[in-house]
């Protein structure tokens, strides 16, 4: 019919009335059931069940979701495996696609693929949510035969974030089978594939039989319409314009890769209906005869491959400059399905988009052929086209001009993260000169930036001031500096860097473009400004000894649960399976942070489909509270449900209650809430320290009596401000309330059952037996997870015990990050007087610390026992004031206290430096505690496996040679002064059929690896192989009144524990031993049991037994490379010794180390929170503006080398604690960049000792912290 309107002679294409695609190699059919929206991660995981793959930020950002599509082209008719994120992807547009998930390529009983087996044995596994993503991401990579290099493989992971492991171990993993890897790597591979039954023939898991099982074949590509969801597919160009068409005044959009809904959160849902045209061959199709064009939505992907292509071709080299930027746009999954033409429409539409796509293709002179009908097309400029009616069109592809000689073209993109991160600024350069001597500019230039301001895109007036002129004039270079910076006018947005950075960073990369054209006119030292940023491979070495006299303790083995992980087969709470009525709850939350809540008219969000109930303060029959002062940490009430007065932006006002977690956010939504009495917030201590309002409490505790004031050679004073930082557990919070006989039945994501149970007994006012918690694991916690669960725990139940259903509740990335607190922010202002030698004969300091709205959780006795770290303190007086701001109350996060207080005496001995104009790190050692410190062997051990000597020489040889790039390098020591505390039980059975053990203990399994430790002690004392030990999900009833898991002490504590109830059992079975000669273990267990000896026992570990606190000692060395003209920067190597004792598990510590580092190296260079100054509200609550450090971040080398000979007889068997130290001194790659910035500022002519930088050191603050200037952009 479509046909016939424009009498096409295309064959008519059969039209479907639902989408048919494969699911793990079974056909699937989806139609009108299906609601329009659904999500290919939704379906998976809510229709067909399969909880393998996970979901966080549901934007493309984080990579949970990931899964491999095997997709057909619609013009080569080559299927392709790609990896694709199913959160963007509607399920409607798989029609034809071959799905796997994580389930659909390896499993425990059929065996692991060897992606997963990798990852799982190079222990690339901590709390794993992240790993189905990454598996899939790995396996789309190797699919088809694909043999990508290590530098290919480490380069796909941008788009998969990991919050635990600092990466290291999963690129190690996936490198190895590369196909460069080395002969090493390739061997443990072959090892591995020996341990995880993998099929031989096909290097796939094994399914049992060799056939194929996948149904793809025989599903026909064909048209596609969805009535109710008013969705169509096409695949010809006049069924598109039928369609079209026949809409009429429907409001339609076409659909490619779908992920725009990425960027702006409801991009795609506000129209009426949907048109798929990724299958229409004339829009894929690439032409490279009588020209070169690339059909409109060929994906980033294949337009990056074909680039590189064409690029051989003359007048099309600079297709190579365009491949290498998109490499930099969105992510692999993210470009494997999102097409050119996507990216120019959401320019189109939103102008301030700092779209990369319109950046690069407008300095190529690239212009847009568009159809009106099939087959007419009007020629359009990239810069016309913004304005460009499009209703009704389509376009239809780019075409590509072919370049002269003499053009020079670059295009830049500056970020503040190596990858998967849009730009401050992007940038585009083609210029056209007569000849390279004289450099005369004889065509309109094209100079082109996204990043400025919505309006600005070309920068017209240099381009016109160039015309003509010597381009490598010194005249000609400041004349087009200063016209720049004329016409450059960044607006100013709160979420965007500032304007003036903006601006600075324009103008230096059109600078860097001018030094790079002919550079033997630079002089040397200004040469390298020119270039980008070069990251090596990156590469890990972790060297310790282990003993294998007692193993399997101190044995290098994987988590436990790592296979399991990696396939999905390990079960977070959202995967269990929900229950028949179960209903899902969602949050609204308060807008303005004071005031008054006026009133709360809830009537649009119960009118709406699916919505059941509305629950606020008034519903709660018992407290309104979920910080019990009978635990400790908590000192005042917070509520539940906000009551009335408001405390800050992102309070929990109440829960909608809904048949859908869909319906329930679209309720939560429509809750209208009015607000009375608001004023302006206080956001922070320096707003406090201005207003009259008291907000402050002084905690007057301080280390030392205030010390006489000696006379000192030199007087320092400073103020160090450090900010905060949400934790990112990749698992937001999540729980699942059950009505059961006897009261409740809880699955929290929380790091603290006790918690749990006593908030929501006292909420409900129920006794606290009937409230049965269970936590089998939690995809990371980092702290956040210590207090804030009880919340949304208390709401569940709440929900669950009005309504007499299941109900279920998983806060959206959004939701979370606004409601719950984060890491306490400080300011340390400091007086300090030194000796000549830089040695402190006194420090007078005061902490303020930003509690948010209450001063529950303060990590007071923290900050105080670790701001001397390894020094000798008699002359410190530190007091510390806790501050209330109009924010959520802050929570701890991973070192809470400790990695603040360590850095503020760090911090101090850079400034001592700096004054006294000695070396950092001679001040640390004058100032070091001379006894009993092995702290200054350590460091020494450290310089000489590091080479520091050298490569500090070689640093300062570098910054004296190069004026726009700089190195640095630092050191700092930590003494982490391990504290014991707390209640843990663990409760181990002995099964007597076959003297198999259970276990089940206190603590909470969130990636740290406390099982997999626990197991190894227990095997140990039991003198039992490992498989014969299984662990439990964590309990109430087992493990009643235990201590929040946090504070690195879980582990050891859980251990401890279960070590004790194993040499409980051992003495209770030795006498029938005795009897029995030498039986074997399952003799002697099944002679107790016909004894009647009870195989069951349990223990608490407290304060006061056998471990006492102990000392963790450890020093980190920092090199970094720093480009000033646009503040990039990047860690080149990081070496680290850490004192583990006689480490439990090696592997599994090393895991903690490397993952804190990153963790820490996030909070001083990268994470930066905004808050909106007028409501309060936080405005960078996504993956897209708050920025975690992704795999290009980590250290380029990264080595981590365990402490020898370093038994501790304080601690359990022998070890140390490993998970807060090496966060406490990630601080040293901030130490690193000040150094690098130091000689930047002198060659720029500052004289000062010391200078304030903002953190985090972002990309943006390092470059406005170098004092560069324009009228340093000189070539002399
Ligand atoms: C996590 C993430 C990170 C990103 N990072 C970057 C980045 O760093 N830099 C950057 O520049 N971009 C970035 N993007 C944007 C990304 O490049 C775009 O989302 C993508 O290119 C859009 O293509 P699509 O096919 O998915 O578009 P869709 O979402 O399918 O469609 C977008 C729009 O294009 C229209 N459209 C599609 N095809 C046609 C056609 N043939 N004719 C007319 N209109 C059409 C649709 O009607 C719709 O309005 C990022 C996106 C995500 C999700
Ligand atoms: S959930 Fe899909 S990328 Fe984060
Ligand atoms: S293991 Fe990667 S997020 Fe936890």
């Amino acid at each position: 019919m479509w046909n016939a309107i424009f009498g096409s002679s295309e064959e008519p294409s059969p039209t479907a009335l639902e989408v048919t695609f494969t699911l793990n190699g079974k056909q699937v059919t989806v139609g009108n059931e299906v609601v329009e929206g659904t999500s290919l991660n939704s379906y998976i995981r809510d229709v067909a069940k399969l909880k393998g793959t996970k979901f966080m930020c549901t934007e493309g950002g984080c990579g949970a979701c990931v899964v491999a599509a095997t997709i057909e082209h619609p013009v080569t008719k080559q299927k392709q495996t790609l990896s694709v994120n199913s959160c963007l992807v509607p399920v409607f547009a798989c029609h034809g696609w071959d799905i796997r998930t994580v389930e659909g390529i390896g499993n425990k009983r059929d065996g692991y693929h060897p992606v997963q087996a990798n990852l799982a044995q190079f222990n690339g596994t901590q709390c794993g949510f992240c790993s189905p993503g990454m598996v899939m991401n790995m396996y789309s990579l190797v699919a088809d035969g694909k043999t990508p290099t290590m530098a290919e493989v480490e380069n796909a992971f941008g788009g998969n974030l990991c919050r635990c492991t600092g990466y290291r171990s999963i690129l190690d993993a996936f490198k190895a089978l590369a196909k460069d890897a080395t002969p090493m790597m390739k061997k443990q591979c072959a090892d591995i594939e020996d341990m995880y039954k993998i099929c031989s023939k096909t290097g796939l898991a094994c399914s049992g039989s060799c056939k194929k099982d996948s149904n793809f074949e025989e599903i026909v590509p064909k048209s596609v319409k969805i009535p109710a969801a008013n969705w169509y597919k096409v695949t010809t160009l006049n069924d598109l314009f039928s369609v079209i068409t026949s809409l009429g005044a429907t409001v339609y959009q076409l659909s490619a890769g779908n992920t725009a809904e990425g960027v702006y959160r409801h991009y795609n849902r506000q129209f009426d209906a949907r048109i798929d045209v990724k299958d229409v061959p004339d829009l894929r199709t690439i032409n490279t005869s009588g020209g070169f064009t690339v059909g409109a939505n060929v994906t980033l992907t294949e337009a990056i491959a074909a680039f590189k292509t064409q690029a051989a071709t003359t007048g099309y080299s600079y297709l190579t400059e365009l491949a290498n930027h998109l490499d930099v746009v969105a992510n692999t999954s993210v470009r494997n399905i999102g097409t050119l033409v996507g990216n120019l429409v959401l320019k189109k539409d939103h102008n301030e988009f700092p779209s990369d796509v319109f950046v690069i293709l407008e300095a190529a002179g690239a212009t847009l052929n568009i159809l009106s009908n099939p087959t007419t097309t009007t020629n359009v400029t990239l810069t016309n086209f913004l304005t460009y009616n499009l209703a009704g069109k389509v376009v239809l592809n780019i075409a590509f001009p072919a370049f002269a000689t003499n053009h020079r073209f670059r295009t830049l993109k500056i970020t503040p993260r190596k990858q998967n991160a849009h730009a401050y600024v992007s940038a585009g350069f083609r210029i056209r000169v007569a000849d390279t001597i004289n450099w005369n500019v004889n065509e309109q230039p094209r100079i082109v930036f996204a990043g400025i301001n919505p309006q600005f895109n070309r920068a017209t007036n240099t381009e016109n001031y160039l015309m003509g002129k010597n381009l490598l004039d010194a005249a000609t270079i400041q004349g087009a500096l200063n016209t720049l910076a004329a016409e450059l006018v960044p607006d100013s947005q709160p979420l965007d860097a500032s304007p003036q950075y903006r601006k600075q960073v324009a103008q230096g990369v059109f600078y860097k473009f001018l030094l790079g054209l002919d550079p033997n006119r630079v002089s040397a030292s200004k040469r390298s400004g020119a270039e980008n940023l070069i990251r090596p491979l990156s590469s890990g070495k972790q060297d310790f000894e282990t003993n294998p006299g007692v193993y399997p303790l101190n044995e290098p083995i994987p988590k436990l649960e790592a296979a399991a992980q990696t396939a999905g087969e390990a079960e977070y709470i959202n995967d269990i399976p929900e229950r028949p009525g179960e209903l899902h709850g969602a949050f609204v939350l308060t807008t303005q942070a004071t005031g008054v809540i006026a009133s709360i008219d809830d009537s649009a969000a119960l009118a709406t489909a699916g919505v059941v109930a509305f629950f606020k303060a008034a519903d709660i029959p018992g407290k309104n509270s979920f910080t019990p002062q009978t635990l400790p940490l908590f000192v005042e009430d917070e509520e539940v449900f906000c009551s009335g007065p408001i405390k800050y932006a992102g309070q929990v006002v109440g829960l909608v209650v809904a048949t859908s977690r869909m319906a329930a956010t679209l309720g939560a939504g429509l809750v209208q809430v009015s607000y009375a009495k608001t004023e302006k917030p206080i956001l922070s201590v320096r707003e406090v320290m201005k207003s009259s309002a008291d907000r402050t409490f002084v905690a007057k505790k301080e280390t030392q009596k205030k010390a006489e004031q000696p006379k000192a050679a030199y007087t320092i004073t400073g103020s160090f401000e450090i900010a905060s930082q949400y934790h990112m557990h990749m698992e937001t919070h999540t729980c699942i309330a059950v009505p059961t006989e006897d009261g409740l039945q809880v699955f929290s994501a929380s790091q603290w059952i006790d918690h749990i149970q006593q908030v929501i007994s006292e909420v409900l006012g129920i006794t606290q037996s009937t409230v049965n918690v269970t936590v089998r694991r939690l995809g990371g916690g980092y702290g956040g997870k210590i207090s804030r669960p009880a919340q949304v725990a208390a709401a569940c139940a709440l929900a669950a015990d009005k309504l007499g259903k299941p109900v279920r509740i998983v806060m959206s990335l959004r939701t979370n990050m606004e409601a719950m607190g984060k890491r306490f922010p400080y300011i340390h202002n400091y007086d300090v007087g030194v000796d000549v030698n830089g040695k402190i004969e006194y420090l007078n300091s005061t902490c303020l610390q930003d509690n948010g709205f209450s001063f529950n959780e303060a990590p007071l006795l923290e900050l105080q026992a670790f701001y001397p770290n390894c020094y000798q303190a008699d002359a410190f007086n530190m007091n510390v004031q806790l501050v209330k701001t109009d924010k959520a109350s802050n929570t701890p996060c991973r070192g809470p206290g400790t990695t603040e207080g360590v850095a503020f005496i760090e911090e101090i001995m850079e400034h001592i430096a700096r004054v006294t104009k000695l070396d950092p790190l001679q001040v640390r050692l004058n100032n070091m505690v001379q006894l009993d410190n092995p702290l200054f062997n350590m460091i020494n051990d450290l310089k000489l496996s590091a080479d520091y000597d050298n490569r500090k020489a070689n640093v300062n040889a570098f910054n004296a040679a190069n004026r726009w790039k700089k190195r640095g390098m630092a050191i700092v020591p930590t003494q982490y002064r391990f504290p014991v505390g707390g209640n843990y039980s663990a409760i181990v059975s002995i099964h007597h059929g076959d003297g198999s053990v259970s276990i089940a203990h206190g603590g909470i399994e969130m990636g740290q690896g406390m099982n997999t430790k626990v197991a190894q002690v227990a095997a140990h004392i039991l003198g039992l192989p490992l498989n014969k030990i299984s662990i439990k999900p964590s309990e109430s009833l087992t493990s009643a009144n235990s201590m929040v898991t946090g504070g690195s002490i879980g582990s050891e504590a859980v251990s401890y524990a279960a070590m004790k109830s194993c040499q409980i059992l051992l003495a209770r079975l030795e006498p029938i031993r005795q009897s029995m000669g030498n039986p074997t273990w399952e003799a002697l267990v099944q002679q107790a049991y016909v004894q009647n000896v009870d195989m069951m026992a349990t223990f608490m570990f407290a304060p006061g037994q056998e471990i006492s606190p102990y000392n963790i000692w450890g020093t980190a060395i920092a090199e970094v490379e720093v480009d000033i003209l646009t503040g990039e920067r990047q860690v080149l190597r990081v070496d680290l010794v850490e004192d583990v004792g006689q480490s439990l598990s090696p592997l599994i510590d090393v895991g903690q180390i490397e993952g804190a580092f990153v963790m820490g190296m996030g909070y001083w260079l990268t994470e930066e929170l905004k808050y909106d100054s007028g409501s309060g509200r936080l405005l960078n609550t996504r993956t897209w503006n708050y920025k975690v450090p992704g795999a290009k971040d980590i250290p380029a080398d990264f080595r981590i080398n365990f402490r020898k000979n370093a038994s501790n007889p304080l601690g359990l068997l022998n070890s140390k604690a490993t998970g807060e130290p090496a966060l406490n001194m990630s601080i040293v790659c901030f130490f690193a960049l000040r150094n690098a910035l130091d000689s930047a500022r002198k060659d720029a002519g500052d004289v000062a000792d010391y200078y304030d930088i903002k953190l985090p050191a972002t990309v943006e603050t390092i470059a406005m912290t170098s004092l560069t200037d324009t009228s340093q952009f000189t070539f002399a």
